[in-house]
């Protein structure tokens, strides 16, 4: 908020992922650029924030709750009337479908309101007096100082806001990135943010995380990390930070959810579940499916029909009708997924759909990959994008030693029909895994849920109503009545 400065420093080229139809034939092409802050400029954003929250008594964080909130619903309007910019460069930057893109940009704007919704609850429940044993207290939420918010490239606007707004709201001054791709849909937005917020209480940083977010970890003045991405990327970051312990933490981290696929699973609604499960988004999401584990005594006609239905997919560009894989942003993200599918087969595997596994510039077709066995990287390590294991099973706890012993613990699916059955697996997955779903593919929403994870997969719990807990600390304050 308060000013938008003139770059002229360094700027970094973005690349479509997109390739273009020419008469050359696809090539790729520059569609803008982003100023490369140097660590010096970027402690200058960060040195913003801190003096925008001067320890809790800037404009900011003493303002009403209802005053903050009508300055994010003047952004909102603002927002509302760049749906169009945004939404094309989802599509051009990430290469996301338009109908997708679409949702993103509404999602997020609901993911807003609800927040907005959420918080007037929270005002009102945490303003009320309880007595207790001759002691009246009131909680308070109190902000927690200068939030550093980054999100992933395959949610670039939602993830990002999705931490961003909660902080806001609750009275912390913001420090972003905008993520490695999907860096330019920010632009159309930063009027926007100029004009409804006070100086220094928003800051946008674009550069390389090394330089930007680096200096602004080592300078010890973050009080609270919110980053969707890499267990790698969190844990480096966090390293930096001098004093560990003064660092509130929120991490969205890797994933690798399996699908359990029992014998009596009713395999239509399996399949169209494990389809958008598995590649929507070319299975780019942390939520996805990376990985089918079907009984043997089904993997024959699970494979067919999902071969089948995987083969019917359309690819095109983002914003062709019905397309529904793509491009992938990425550079250098198709060899990789091919070196994956090469462990495999060496191994024993084999790629069982026509035409999977085939690369385009950034195009990479769907692989599915049969039998997945334990000593394949493909089993433990999360592909994020198009390629599909399928591992096979002959007893429960066959499965249930596979969920325990992953060092992930995100989501996982079940699909069955037996209750009692399926009540055993949920016993045992209860404290595995953050979220179970019952004959129905791994997501996120509805935004309002909880959205966590275990083990190496999250720390900490966002959501609307959680995040808005995430971004302060309750203060009490009490007096004895007797
Ligand atoms: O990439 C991780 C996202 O949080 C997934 O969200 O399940 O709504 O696609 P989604």
């Amino acid at each position: 908020g308060g000013e938008l400065r003139t770059w002229a420093g360094e700027l970094n080229p973005v690349q479509s992922p997109v390739f273009m139809k020419t008469p050359r034939g696809p090539e790729p092409k520059v569609i803008g650029a982003t100023p490369l802050l140097t660590s010096r400029e970027s402690l200058e954003a960060l040195h913003a924030a801190v003096k925008a929250y001067d320890h809790g008594r800037g404009v900011w964080p003493t303002m009403r709750v209802a005053e903050r909130i009508e300055h994010v619903e003047r952004f909102l309007v603002a927002m509302r009337a760049q749906r169009t910019a945004v939404v094309n460069l989802l599509m051009w930057e990430i290469g996301k479908t338009q109908p997708d893109s679409e949702k993103e940009f509404d999602r997020t704007i609901d993911l807003i309101v609800e927040t907005i919704r959420a918080l007037k609850e929270l005002d009102r429940t945490s303003s009320r007096f309880v007595q207790e044993q001759g002691v009246m207290a009131q909680i308070r939420r109190a902000p927690i100082g200068v939030a550093l918010c980054m999100g992933p490239y395959n949610y670039p606007l939602n993830e990002t806001f999705s931490t961003l707004f909660p902080a806001l709201l609750m009275g912390n001054a913001v420090v972003f990135k905008p993520a490695k791709f999907g860096v330019l849909l920010i632009r159309p937005l930063l009027e926007a943010f100029r004009d409804c917020f006070p100086p220094g209480v928003i800051n946008i940083i674009y550069g390389r995380g090394r330089e930007t977010v680096g200096a602004l970890m080592e300078s010890g003045l973050v009080d609270i990390f919110a980053f969707i991405g890499t267990n790698r990327g969190a844990s480096e970051l966090k390293r930096m930070h001098p004093r560990p312990h003064r660092l509130k933490a929120v991490l969205g981290l890797d994933a690798k959810n399996p699908a359990i696929i029992l014998e009596d699973a009713d395999l239509e609604n399996t399949v169209k579940e494990c389809i958008t499960g598995t590649l929507s988004f070319n299975g780019q999401r942390c939520t996805a499916l990376k990985l089918l584990m079907v009984h043997r005594s089904i993997v024959g006609p699970f494979l067919e029909r999902f071969t089948a239905a995987v083969e019917r997919l359309k690819p095109g560009m983002p914003w062709e009708p019905g397309v529904a894989l793509t491009p992938l942003p990425e550079p250098g993200k198709a060899a990789y997924l091919q070196g994956l599918v090469d462990d495999a087969v060496a191994k024993g595997a084999r790629v069982v759909n026509r035409e999977g596994g085939r690369t385009n510039h950034s195009f990479y077709s769907p692989a599915v990959v049969y039998p997945v066995t334990g000593e394949m990287r493909l089993a433990s390590e999360e592909q994020f994008g198009p390629v599909i294991p399928v591992m096979v099973f002959d007893h429960d706890e066959e499965v249930i030693r596979f969920v325990v012993d992953s060092h992930f613990g995100q989501q996982l699916s079940l699909f069955g029909r037996d209750s009692a059955r399926i009540g055993r697996f949920i016993d045992a997955f209860a404290n595995q895994v953050g979220r179970i779903n019952l004959n129905c593919q791994c997501q996120r929403g509805p935004d309002t849920f909880p959205f966590n994870g275990r083990k190496d997969s999250a720390e900490g719990t966002l959501s609307v109503a959680d995040a808005l807990r995430v971004f302060s600390i309750r203060t009490l304050v009490a007096a004895k009545t007797t």
